[in-house]
């Protein structure tokens, strides 16, 4: 049988460390805004004292209850996106061996979504997506565009099942922040598009054992924190991506009818 879900991320996985180092970069821009409306809020409420206390009317009180709405509001709606993105992907995908059985959006305790299979939040109880594990699991459709509406993802893993089309050529705007990307053993097709060089995070890209085509983008080549990169069993062609800041093996481009490495004079056939 296959296996429903992978063991969470460890200490010991490569992309658990940079899966914090992004955590700091991801959350620091909505961190500062918070604390800024929270500091704010609280210097209306002073204001609000003080016109208490100096017997003047108090129009602040509005403009606090109006702030402290607004950075309720943004708290909502940022874990109300977590939940529209797996209910998109619910959607998007069919499920004919029901694993997303336990994807049920009927109880709204915050953290529910945390229980679903293949997902794993940040912390237990807060509905914020961190990696989303739905390896053989014998999905099929296209690739979930609604993943975009998971901001803070860092993992996607839809390794080893009948995902088919192209990989979105605007991928980086809807993961860009992913430390690990797993398309490898569906049925992709198309090119690579050049835009996943633009997912700067990346350690790991997986997209072997599918139906691609043409060239690999070189761009691929500067994303500078990968450390596993494999494109074997696809239908690529032309050169090899020269990478900044890794060695990639030749396993990894292995079966592929034209692709080679010029720098190396070797020439992978399959
Ligand atoms: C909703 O889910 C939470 C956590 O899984 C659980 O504790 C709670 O009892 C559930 N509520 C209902 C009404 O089922
Ligand atoms: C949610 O729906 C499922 C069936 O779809 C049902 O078994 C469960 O009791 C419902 N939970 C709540 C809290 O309504
Ligand atoms: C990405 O491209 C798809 C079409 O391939 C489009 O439907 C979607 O809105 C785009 N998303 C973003 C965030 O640009
Ligand atoms: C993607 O990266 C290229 C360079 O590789 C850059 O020219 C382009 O502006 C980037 N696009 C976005 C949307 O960031």
């Amino acid at each position: 049988m296959k296996r429903i879900t992978r063991s969470p991320l460890s200490i010991k996985d490569p992309s658990f460390h940079t899966s914090l180092e992004v955590k700091y970069e991801a959350c620091l821009v909505p961190a500062i805004l918070s604390w800024f409306c929270i500091l704010v809020s609280f210097w209306f409420m002073i204001a609000v004292v003080m016109s208490m206390v100096s017997g003047f009317r108090a129009p602040p009180a509005l403009i606090t209850i109006f702030i402290w709405l607004l950075v309720v509001e943004s708290f909502g709606h940022a874990a109300q996106t977590d939940i529209d993105c797996l209910r998109d992907i619910q959607a998007s995908l069919q499920d004919p061996f029901n694993y997303l059985s336990s994807w049920r959006f009927n109880n709204t305790t915050e953290g529910f979504i945390c229980k679903f299979a293949g997902v794993d939040c940040w912390h237990p109880d807060e509905n914020k997506v961190l990696n989303i594990r739905l390896g053989d699991m014998g999905l099929r459709g296209k690739f979930p565009l609604g993943v975009s509406r998971c901001s803070s993802l860092t993992g996607l893993d839809l390794s080893g099942n009948s995902i088919r089309g192209n990989i979105p050529s605007n991928i980086s705007k809807l993961i860009g922040f992913v430390t690990s990307l797993d398309l490898s053993s569906n049925h992709f097709s198309g090119e690579i598009p050049v835009d996943l060089a633009n997912c700067s995070y990346l350690n790991i890209l997986k997209l072997d054992n599918n139906q691609l085509r043409g060239r690999i983008p070189p761009q691929i080549g500067l994303l500078n924190r990968i450390k596993t990169f494999s494109v074997s069993r696809n239908q690529l062609s032309g050169p090899v991506p020269r990478f900044i800041s890794a060695t990639i093996p030749a396993e990894s481009y292995a079966n592929n009818p034209g692709l080679c490495d010029i720098s190396a004079h070797l020439q992978f056939q399959a």
